[in-house]
């Protein structure tokens, strides 16, 4: 039967005679999938596995900090944090193409992982969190590309590793499960999903620090707010996003000509499609107290009600 201390333990068997003293490289995103793939090889091979982690400056709040904190002081792994904010939002510096941005960013980090990869020599193996769905959907896929979202793959021809896939069998609530029972916080294991382009798709048009500044504030609040209502996990995704809408309101005396934040919370089982959230009135008046008080330069809350299709989950 299966559980999931049988499988680690099988799961760390295979990959010990499989990889020996080679050495073995993970991109670790922070995600759950890539989180959980990483702790398992760490138990199997030690040090011979290193993790690098891309901070592209476009995180939530507190997020590469906290990343930072587990692999590397709480389970003690070879953990490289790339901090890369300048470089990204160089690149993206007058960018306002939804799609050019994903380029940018996904072309970008390819190209610091490689660099990170050839400092560290003789590499033969990388880890990826690949899901046995995720293998059923490129098996069949059709479908025109909506948006393009980026991993690992597209790595030069001259840096050929042998892939390890230690969750290609998985679904997403075993994967949790093998999370959990390897001590993984409940914020890892339970993290709702992330774009790899992050906050640079959830600013609308052109990315300034500003922007990135509010949104992340405001996202943090609507973070918490989730959370505190007991919504966290029956809820698929919940943010903020600034469309870069500026509007006229009042505060004390003063006219205010400020931003518009939008929060969006879905349901869904795959985001292949999803239906927005019947949040309670209370804790989205909660969250739009807060934003508008909380965080400088806005001065308007709306909640998006509408659903996939024919919106889509991120509003870029
Ligand atoms: P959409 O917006 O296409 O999102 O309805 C579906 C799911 O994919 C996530 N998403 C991305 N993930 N890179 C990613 O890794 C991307 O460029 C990207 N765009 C959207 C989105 O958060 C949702 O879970």
């Amino acid at each position: 039967t299966w559980t999931t201390e049988n499988y680690i333990e099988e799961e760390i068997e295979a990959v010990k005679s499989m990889v020996g003293d080679k050495k073995v490289l993970c991109a670790l995103s922070g995600g759950v999938d890539s989180s959980v793939a990483a702790v398992l090889i760490h138990k199997a091979i030690g040090d011979n596995l290193t993790c690098v982690f891309v901070d592209h400056g476009l995180l939530r709040k507190e997020e590469g900090d906290q990343v930072e904190e587990i692999f590397k002081n709480k389970f003690k792994m070879n953990f490289i944090r790339v901090n890369a904010k300048e470089r990204f939002l160089g690149k993206l510096a007058g960018v306002s193409d939804p799609e050019r941005k994903r380029k940018i960013i996904g072309e970008e980090f390819i190209r610091l992982f490689e660099e990170e990869a050839r400092k560290l020599g003789e590499i033969d193996y990388l880890v990826q969190g690949t899901l046995y769905p995720d293998i059923i959907e490129s098996g069949t896929e059709t479908a025109s590309v909506i948006k393009s979202h980026h991993n690992v793959g597209g790595l030069p021809e001259d840096m050929q590793f042998e892939l390890i896939e230690p969750f290609k069998y998985l679904f997403k609530d075993e994967v949790r499960a093998v999370g959990t029972q390897l001590g993984l916080p409940e914020e890892v294991v339970w993290r709702q999903p992330f774009p790899g382009p992050g906050l640079a798709v959830r600013v609308l048009g052109e990315i300034t620090e500003e922007k990135l500044h509010i949104v992340r504030e405001a996202d943090a609040i609507v973070r918490e707010e989730i959370k505190k209502a007991g919504l966290d996990r029956e809820i698929w995704q919940y943010f903020a996003v600034l469309p870069g809408i500026m509007s006229v309101g009042v505060m004390g005396d003063e006219r205010t000509y400020a931003h518009t934040i939008g929060i969006r919370a879905i349901t869904s089982s795959d985001a292949m499609t999803a239906d927005w959230a019947r949040i309670p009135f209370d804790v989205l008046e909660r969250m739009s107290n807060r934003i508008v008080n909380e965080v400088q330069g806005v001065n308007r809350i709306v909640y998006d009600i509408t659903s996939k299709p024919p919106s889509t989950v991120e509003w870029e």
